[in-house]
């Protein structure tokens, strides 16, 4: 049986003080909450440590990483540093980091075998832009995505892994994939990934808010969500939450 894990993507938004304040009134929600789902909270970088210091039943996660150990790479930040700082999890080829900072299949493959390798549990972005779903090539674009990671041939790739569908035209947007939409692409994903697959969670992201999470959560496939705008309010995201009890 998977367990439903809800993911908080904050982006670039917020302050220290901002960042305390949503943590304190998301622990006191998850509590009161009964809340079961595993939560993860993925801060911007320099709010890393804040928010270790104040988790509660939430666990740590990044926004990205670098596909380097270590080195001269300005600016960049390795997945051991993310360790250090308390994070367990990576978030990995978000559509923003291919769409606005040029990462393609094989860059977003390397970061993923560098979580692996330093034992950060890796959060795989995959979805198709509204053109690529309109020419009908939403499973082909997934499948891409998804084969450039098993091309490298890692150990034990999808186990200590989590696969997040977020088709672009729902990001950020409003639009929410349906809930039969996006079981159809999970259901395809899982048979991507091998026998493996069965245990990998697999999240929706897109305009998740607490007005359709239960209705998507509640489709085979669907085992959580990656949630960006709405995370960034904590009764919203507390509900979101709890919506899988
Ligand atoms: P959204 O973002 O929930 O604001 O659509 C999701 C994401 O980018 O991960």
């Amino acid at each position: 049986m998977r367990k439903t894990l809800v993911a908080a993507n904050w982006k670039m938004h917020g302050t220290k003080a901002f960042a305390v304040e949503l943590l304190e009134k998301l622990n006191s929600g998850l509590e009161s909450g009964k809340c079961s789902a595993q939560v993860v909270i993925c801060p911007p970088y320099p709010y890393l440590g804040v928010v270790a210091d104040k988790m509660g039943q939430a666990e740590l996660g990044a926004q990205n990483l670098s596909e380097q150990p270590s080195g001269a790479y300005t600016g960049e930040v390795s997945a051991e540093m993310l360790l250090d700082c308390g994070a367990r999890y990576a978030i990995i080829g978000h559509s923003e980091r291919r769409s606005l900072y040029g990462e393609g299949n094989e860059l977003v493959a390397a970061k993923y075998a560098a979580a692996k390798a330093a034992g950060l549990i890796p959060i795989l972005c995959v979805g198709e832009s509204l053109e690529e779903r309109e020419a009908g090539k939403t499973l082909q674009i997934v499948a891409e995505q998804i084969q450039a990671v098993i091309a490298l041939g890692l150990p034990e790739t999808w186990q200590n892994a989590v696969v997040a569908y977020e088709p672009v035209w729902a990001i950020g947007t409003g639009k929410t994939a349906t809930p039969e939409q996006a079981q159809e692409v999970h259901q395809f994903i899982r048979q991507q990934l091998g026998e493996a697959g069965g245990a990998t969670q697999i999240l929706y992201g897109g305009s998740v808010k607490a007005a359709n999470a239960e209705e998507l959560f509640a489709k085979p496939d669907i085992d959580g969500a990656l949630v960006g705008g709405a995370s960034l309010k904590a009764d919203e995201f507390t509900k979101i939450c709890c919506a899988a009890n």
